[in-house]
């Protein structure tokens, strides 16, 4: 039994997703032999509801140096932080020298506008192929992960007026470590922002490609809630954005220093009566998801069988969750493309599928494509209009497998 990383509670498991690699620790041909495995399961607590990982992979093996997430990657997400910038230094940014600390700022998607506006600004970020890209957009970056420690570090002053966190807290472990770290950062009546992926999006809409070994908590409001108060804070605000298919902008505060919004008891409404956070929702989620791969090998061994092509299209994290849970090898899948240079060449983790440039797409001129990065299905398509206009197909596995 595991017991709970926030509350000490038991763990009950909910979903076993095989032995599966860091879902973005791109391998070279040479590197695959010796790739790092684990065991991708998730669980819910009894008593906080906190869904988590039932083991981790540690954290210098997910953020390593040569990391391949880019936060820029896509235009839906240069601009949902634009306006996060814009919202910030029009808000909470306005008081004398305002200071904001963004833990995991990745390529400065964020605070490159902050920096524009001329706000004192700092981003903790680990993982330094990414920091590098942010201090040339003349981001202030410390190459380091955010903890108690390197909080009290950062510290001057009143603290910071906003602590900000974008799919970045739900990948750390140690709650407990980092939240002592906005306490000592926070000023007084600062708000803690994270905006991160909703068990409710990955459960209602089967997507469960979101879990792999970044993602060690699945927040809902309600374990939200029970984490910011097991820390000392208090859960103020909650709102839906439109990021990876459907996030929370959860806001915290100290307790009694911001007025609690109305979406907060909205939020947890819905969620009892979805049943988000009741055993038997999450254990039909489980079986879903086991149907998904069965149609999804299905379909894919059909096309090979009447000899149509299939490649991939995209190489999101998510894209080692379903590859490796559904046995999808390069024998069902020659390639994957993606626009991320640094994943070019070199192979998905766990399934070992090529990724390759999107100019390889077109020149393929496949039958099929399977969509990996689902969540930017209108700006792919549009792009690839050319495929669809001569009798190219997509497949899509979420919230069910389907042929456009
Ligand atoms: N904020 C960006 C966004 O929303 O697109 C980047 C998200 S990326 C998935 C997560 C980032 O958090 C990575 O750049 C990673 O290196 C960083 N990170 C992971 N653990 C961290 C920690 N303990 N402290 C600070 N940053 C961390
Ligand atoms: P993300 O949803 O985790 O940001 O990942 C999306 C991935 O899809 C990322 O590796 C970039 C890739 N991508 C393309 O290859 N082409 C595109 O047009 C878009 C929008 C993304
Ligand atoms: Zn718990």
């Amino acid at each position: 039994m595991t017991s709970c990383r926030i509350c000490g509670g038991a763990v009950g498991e909910l979903l076993d997703l095989g032995r599966q690699p860091s879902a973005n620790r791109f391998l070279s041909p040479e590197e695959a032999p010796q790739e790092y495995l684990f065991r991708l399961a998730i669980g819910a607590c009894d008593t906080c509801t906190m869904v988590q990982l039932m083991e981790d992979v540690p954290q210098e093996v997910r953020y390593h140096p040569a990391y391949r997430y880019l936060a820029s990657g896509s235009a839906l997400h240069r601009k949902f932080f634009a306006g996060e910038a814009r919202r910030l230094l029009e808000t909470e940014l306005t008081g004398p020298d305002p200071f904001i600390v963004e833990i995991g700022c990745n390529d400065g998607v964020l605070l490159e506008h902050i920096a524009q506006a001329g706000v004192r600004h700092l981003g903790v970020e680990p993982a330094a192929s990414v920091a590098a890209l942010a201090e040339a957009k003349g981001v202030t970056v410390r190459n380091s992960f955010f903890d108690d420690v390197t909080a009290a570090e950062i510290r001057t002053g009143r603290g910071a007026d906003v602590i900000y966190g974008a799919n970045t807290i739900c990948h750390i472990a140690y709650q407990d470590a980092l939240f002592r770290g906005v306490d000592t950062l926070l000023a007084p009546d600062g708000v803690f922002v994270m905006v991160e992926p909703y068990l409710g999006t990955i459960v209602h809409g089967m997507a469960f490609d979101q879990i792999y070994d970044e993602h060690v908590y699945y927040f809902t409001a309600h374990s939200v809630r029970a984490m910011a108060r097991t820390f000392g804070f208090e859960l103020v605000d909650v709102e839906d954005v439109p990021l990876h298919g459907g996030e929370i902008r959860y806001t915290l505060a100290r307790p009694g220093r911001r007025p609690i919004r109305p979406a907060v008891a909205d939020m947890l409404a819905r969620e009892q009566s979805s049943g988000l956070i009741e055993r038997d929702t999450l254990a039909r989620f489980a079986r879903a998801v086991a149907q998904i791969r069965e149609d999804l090998v299905d379909l894919l061994r059909g096309l090979r069988a009447e000899g149509r092509t299939v490649v991939g299209y995209g190489a999101p994290g998510k894209t080692a969750t379903v590859t490796t849970y559904c046995g999808i090898g390069p024998d069902l899948l020659p390639f994957t493309c993606d626009s991320t240079p640094a994943k070019q060449g070199l192979l998905v983790p766990g399934s070992h599928i090529p990724v390759l440039p999107p100019a390889e797409f077109e020149a393929a001129r496949p039958d099929y494509a399977l969509l990996f990065a689902w969540n930017h299905a209108e700006e792919i398509m549009a792009k690839e209009k050319a495929f669809r206009d001569r009798g190219g197909r997509w497949i899509r596995y979420v919230p069910r497998v389907r042929v456009d």
